[in-house]
């Protein structure tokens, strides 16, 4: 395992050195001077081990806290057209950013191999993220071999994907054909002065509704639209966006900004508890009622509103933590397996799966993420929330642009 220890040099030019890191986790101190930590957050990881007695999947696997296994989020690139500021700043993102080299990513067979792998351990979900996802070339090679795999007792998985929505309107159809039943877009505000200052490369509001239309038309629904809400930058826009969304299909789920990675300078005071979003939104004359959860360990409160149709979902990981029943695991696109958003430390199944493992090799690999996951008991959002004003977040958390939302 890489120490934990975080050194840190200062010095007054880029480095593209082997271990000195990308600008992800410099922090600007004046135009000259930049502290770069020398070890990349992503090397972090943990040796795996496969145990000595190998054990057939049994469609059910429970962590130290009881929690089953249901959702794996694969992170298919680590890239994004768009630099939100809440999580990819252009200052860090730039054009000297080291992104993973293509040689490191997985490929579509092992990642459907890994799936399949998950899929043996009572996954139902599939989540494609990235950065971008929809950047991957051929995603829909990937989303077409995805679809090939089905439940122990032969059922369907659901197979979706997180989106900017920058590429929708000219996917949605392929997406479709090839096999994915839904997406989440993320839209943070319907003002384009107010949008284009948060994803910060010029973007407009109405391409992105393009790609909502579009993809509804292929059949994607229902239609999540992820806002996250920064105070100060586009909470005027919780009411406008819930009144466009009222009486559409889409379910509109306002986000918690939430305190992951380490470079878009997080404080309490930029979040707006979803409480009070209930209630601006309820003070604007739209009168929500609670809803039953679609299924156990659901990320979003579901709300409908009491005159009309409609669905909004409350997200909040910072003032109501849901880790007492999280069921996702994360897949970085270089095959580390993650069993929190906000862990530090990843597990190299990219290393099993190009490894010899003896005559069994998706046993091997299968019994390892058994063992990773029986050993789980993360739940850092519900340490955070008890103890919110001494932060005691670990100093090198993985980017949500690398792991995915
Ligand atoms: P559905 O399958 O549609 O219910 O999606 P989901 O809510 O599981 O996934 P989505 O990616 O849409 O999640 C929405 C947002 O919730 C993300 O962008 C994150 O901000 C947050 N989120 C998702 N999963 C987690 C998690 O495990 N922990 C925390 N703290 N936040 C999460
Ligand atoms: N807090 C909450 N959600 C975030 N996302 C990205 N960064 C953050 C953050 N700091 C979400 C975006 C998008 C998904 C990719 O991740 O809303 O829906
Ligand atoms: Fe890209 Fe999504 Fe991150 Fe915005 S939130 S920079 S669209 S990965
Ligand atoms: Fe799950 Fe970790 Fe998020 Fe808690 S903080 S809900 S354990 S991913």
């Amino acid at each position: 395992m890489l120490s934990g220890f975080f050194y840190s040099i200062k010095i007054r030019i880029r480095t593209h050195g082997i271990f000195a890191v990308p600008s992800q986790s410099v922090q600007s101190t004046s135009m000259t001077e930049k502290f770069i930590p020398i070890v990349d957050h992503r090397q972090q990881q943990a040796v795996l081990r496969v145990p000595s007695r190998l054990e057939e999947p049994t469609g059910q696997v429970m962590d130290a806290f009881g929690r089953p296994l249901h959702d794996l989020r694969i992170s298919v690139t680590d890239r994004c057209n768009f630099r939100c500021v809440y999580c990819m700043p252009k200052d860090i993102f730039d054009k000297d950013y080291l992104f993973l080299p293509q040689t490191s990513l997985l490929n579509f067979e092992e990642i459907t191999r890994i799936a399949r792998i998950f899929v043996a351990h009572g996954v139902t979900k599939l989540r494609l993220t990235g950065g971008e996802p929809l950047l991957r070339k051929n995603i829909e090679k990937l989303i077409t071999m995805l679809r090939g795999i089905s439940t122990p007792d032969g059922r369907e998985l659901d197979i979706t994907l997180t989106t900017n929505g920058s590429l929708l309107a000219r996917k949605a159809q392929s997406l479709r054909d090839a096999g994915l039943t839904r997406v989440t877009v993320s839209l943070d505000s319907l003002n384009d002065a107010t949008f284009k200052q948060m994803n910060d490369v010029d973007f407009s509001v109405s391409d992105v509704l393009d790609g909502i239309a579009a993809a509804h038309d292929a059949g994607l629904g229902p239609i999540k639209i992820n806002m996250v809400v920064k105070a100060g930058l586009n909470d005027q826009e919780i009411v406008p966006m819930a009144r466009h969304f009222q009486n559409t299909p889409h379910i509109l789920r306002f986000i918690e900004y939430m305190d992951v990675g380490a470079s878009n300078g997080w404080k309490l005071d930029d979040v707006i508890p979803s409480a009070e979003v209930a209630q601006r939104i309820n003070d604007a004359g739209m009168t929500l009622r609670p809803v039953d959860p679609n299924y156990n360990g659901e990320t979003a409160k579901r709300w409908r509103y009491a005159d009309g149709d409609g669905e909004i979902g409350l997200i909040s990981s910072v003032t109501q933590a849901f880790c007492h029943d999280c069921s996702r695991a994360r897949l970085s696109t270089e095959g580390k397996l993650y069993t929190c958003l906000f862990a530090t430390e990843g597990h190299d199944l990219r290393a099993l799966l190009r490894d010899p493992l003896g005559t069994h090799p998706d046993l091997a690999i299968s019994s390892v993420v058994a063992q990773l996951w029986r050993a789980r008991s993360d739940r850092y959002s519900e340490q955070r929330s008890q103890n919110t004003l001494e932060l005691s977040a670990p100093k090198k958390k993985i980017e949500m642009s690398y792991i995915g939302g």
